[in-house]
This record gives structure tokens, C-alpha cells and sequence, in this order.
């Protein structure tokens, strides 16, 4: 058993040196780390906050990214950003209308009406426009795929829909991500145009160094970066933290008119556009929780059933 336990935990070490080892050079920097409202046993989705989030994701991020998965409908289900329990007042909605149904949700029905769907074809095989249905998915700016990456530089926007999940650490990583750009590239960078450094993105610090600090064997002068570099983009082994990729920084201080008083930060605005991401990634969250806080109690009450019977069924026995 111990010998197991060894070699289990000598393969680890070595399959961890071994990452480290390919990291040189490429690591990025350790994420920030936020207190999300739906961590924990009893956390939740922030109603307010996913609001606010779909509106930085409407205004900004929808620009240039899809979410594919998404449907206007979805927006009003239960946990979701738009969730009506009961029909607001003054609107002279008749009784029979039932506004938890994200279909009726007379919020959601406005707001899908914003926005313009392709349809067809028609009787005569032409597409036409017409306003978006609750039961529409959010439309892409994009006629197509290569129309998407021509218009980027190259580089394909990816989805939204999953995007948080399907990063490690998907929202302190994309909450970094917005909130780390640097005000001025590391000096001993030269970043080419068209793309953007930022110490939290995986890429290949090593690719875009200067030559002023390669020696002839290839090696970084690490003292010179030392010198020249705010300490914050330097990793433990002397190299410059993440590399570069093809988005500019999206948002700025100001950028998004809130209406509820929440500052108009780029903090604030990453934090709430990673929580409407979060959600969209994972919008049956809350159920899930509820579901194994179920089951543990189920789990602990049957195993103290099976205890009792036990007790019970060995009683007689003599010891
Ligand atoms: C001007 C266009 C544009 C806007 C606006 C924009 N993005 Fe991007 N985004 C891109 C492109 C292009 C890429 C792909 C870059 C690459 O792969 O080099 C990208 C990539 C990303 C990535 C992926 C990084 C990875 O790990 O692959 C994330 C996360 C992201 N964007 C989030 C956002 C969010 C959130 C917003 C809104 C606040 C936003 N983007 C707004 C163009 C944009």
C-alpha cells in the first residue's frame, strides 16, 4: 500500500516538473481570484448582476463574439437574468398571463423584439427581416465563420456560450483576463500590431522578445528584464508572464451606462460580464446544488438507517 502511495505520488511530481519544465517561458500569471456569489454550498446567481452583465455583453463583447446557445427565452428562465416570479404591475397584463413563462415574460418578449432575425425563405425563396421572438437565439453579427475572422485580424472570436466553462478556472481566468491588460507593453517586448500582450493569457512571452535580450544561445537576459520590467509581469524563473493574442482590450472605465448605481468600472464590468458568461455556461447551477444538498441528506440518513439495523439484526448475538 505504501509503495503505491509513493509511486503514485512520484508520478505526480514528475508529471508536474514535466509541466513546468514546457511552461518556461510561456507560463502566465497566477489568476485573480474573486469572490463569486454562486461559490460555496448556497451560492447563487446575482439577479442584478447578470442584468448588468448581459448589457456589457450586449453592448460590447457581442460586437465581435456569438452566443450560439443562448435564446432569448433562456434569458427569462428561472435563475436567469430576466426571471419574473409574478407579472409587474401597471402594465395591465390580464390574470391569465403567466409571467414565470419565459415565453410570456413580457420583458424578455421587448427585448427579443430589439433585435433583428434573418428568416426564410419566404414563398418566393427570399430570406426577409422581422423582429426576434422570445424562442429566437441571440444573432450573430457575423453572415459566417470566415466573415467573423476576416473581420478580426485572423483570429475567430470563439463562441460565448461555454467559454467560461470551458477554461480552467474559466471566470477568475476571464475576469483577469479583462481586467490585466497593461497600460504600457513590458519594454522588453516587441508586440506586433494586431496583437495584444497581456500576463494572463497562455501564450509565448519568448516569441516576442527583442533581440537586445537574447544572448547568442537563445537565453533571456534575465537581469537586464529584471531591470527594465515591473516586477508584476516577471514569473519566479525570470521570464515575462503570458504572451499576446488578437484581442484588443475591450472595455474601459465608463464604457457602459448602468442605471443602478453600481460603479461603471472596468472591475465592475468584468465582474458582472463573467457572471452573465457564467451563467450562460451554466444556467441549471442552482438546481444542481439543490439536487446534491438533497442527496447528501439522503446519503447521511440512509447510512444511518443501515447503522441502526445493524445494531439491530447483531443484538442477539453473544460476544
Ligand atoms: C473587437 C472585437 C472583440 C470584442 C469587442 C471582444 N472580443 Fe474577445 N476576442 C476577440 C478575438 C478576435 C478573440 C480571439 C483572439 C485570438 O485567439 O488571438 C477573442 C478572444 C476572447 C477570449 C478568449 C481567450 C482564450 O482563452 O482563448 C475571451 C475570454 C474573450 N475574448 C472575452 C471577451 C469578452 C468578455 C468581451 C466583452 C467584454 C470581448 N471578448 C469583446 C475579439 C473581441
Amino acid at each position: 500500500m505504501m509503495k503505491k502511495l509513493l509511486s503514485a505520488a512520484t508520478i505526480a511530481a514528475l508529471a508536474l516538473s514535466g509541466t513546468q519544465a514546457v511552461a518556461a517561458g510561456g507560463e502566465a500569471k497566477g489568476l485573480k481570484s474573486v469572490e463569486w456569489s454562486w461559490e460555496g454550498a448556497f451560492g447563487k446567481y446575482d439577479q442584478a448582476q447578470l442584468q448588468r452583465g448581459f448589457q456589457v455583453y450586449r453592448e460590447v463583447c457581442a460586437n465581435c463574439h456569438t452566443l450560439e446557445l443562448v435564446a432569448f427565452r433562456h434569458l427569462g428562465e428561472k435563475g436567469g437574468p430576466f426571471y419574473l416570479s409574478s407579472c409587474p404591475e401597471g402594465l395591465g397584463l390580464p390574470d391569465s398571463v403567466d409571467c414565470s413563462d419565459p415565453v410570456a415574460n413580457p420583458i424578455i418578449k421587448s427585448l427579443a423584439a430589439e433585435f433583428t432575425i434573418t428568416d426564410g425563405p419566404d414563398e418566393f425563396g427570399d430570406m426577409f427581416d422581422r423582429p426576434g421572438l422570445p424562442a429566437d437565439y441571440y444573432p450573430s453579427i457575423y453572415a459566417n465563420k470566415q466573415q467573423a475572422i476576416s473581420a478580426n485580424g485572423g483570429a475567430y472570436p470563439p463562441d460565448q456560450s461555454l467559454l467560461v466553462k470551458a477554461r480552467p478556472n474559466g471566470a477568475n481566468y476571464m475576469y483577469s483576463l479583462l481586467t490585466g491588460y497593461p497600460e504600457y507593453d513590458p519594454e522588453v517586448l516587441d508586440v506586433p500590431g494586431g496583437q495584444y500582450y497581456n500576463p494572463y493569457y497562455p501564450g509565448d512571452s519568448l516569441g516576442l522578445m527583442k533581440a537586445d535580450y537574447i544572448d547568442e544561445e537563445g537565453h533571456v537576459d534575465k537581469k537586464k528584464v529584471k531591470e527594465l520590467v515591473d516586477e508584476k509581469y516577471i514569473s519566479k524563473d525570470g521570464y515575462i508572464y503570458g504572451g499576446a493574442f488578437k484581442m484588443a482590450q475591450p472595455i474601459y472605465d465608463e464604457m457602459v451606462e448602468y442605471t443602478d448605481g453600481s460603479p461603471m468600472t472596468v472591475d465592475q464590468y468584468a465582474k458582472d460580464v463573467t457572471a452573465f458568461l457564467m451563467w450562460a455556461a451554466e444556467p441549471k447551477l442552482e438546481e444542481r446544488k439543490s439536487m446534491g444538498k438533497f442527496v447528501m441528506a439522503y446519503l447521511i440518513i440512509f447510512a444511518g438507517v443501515t447503522y441502526a439495523s445493524y445494531r439491530q439484526v447483531w443484538s442477539n448475538v453473544a460476544k
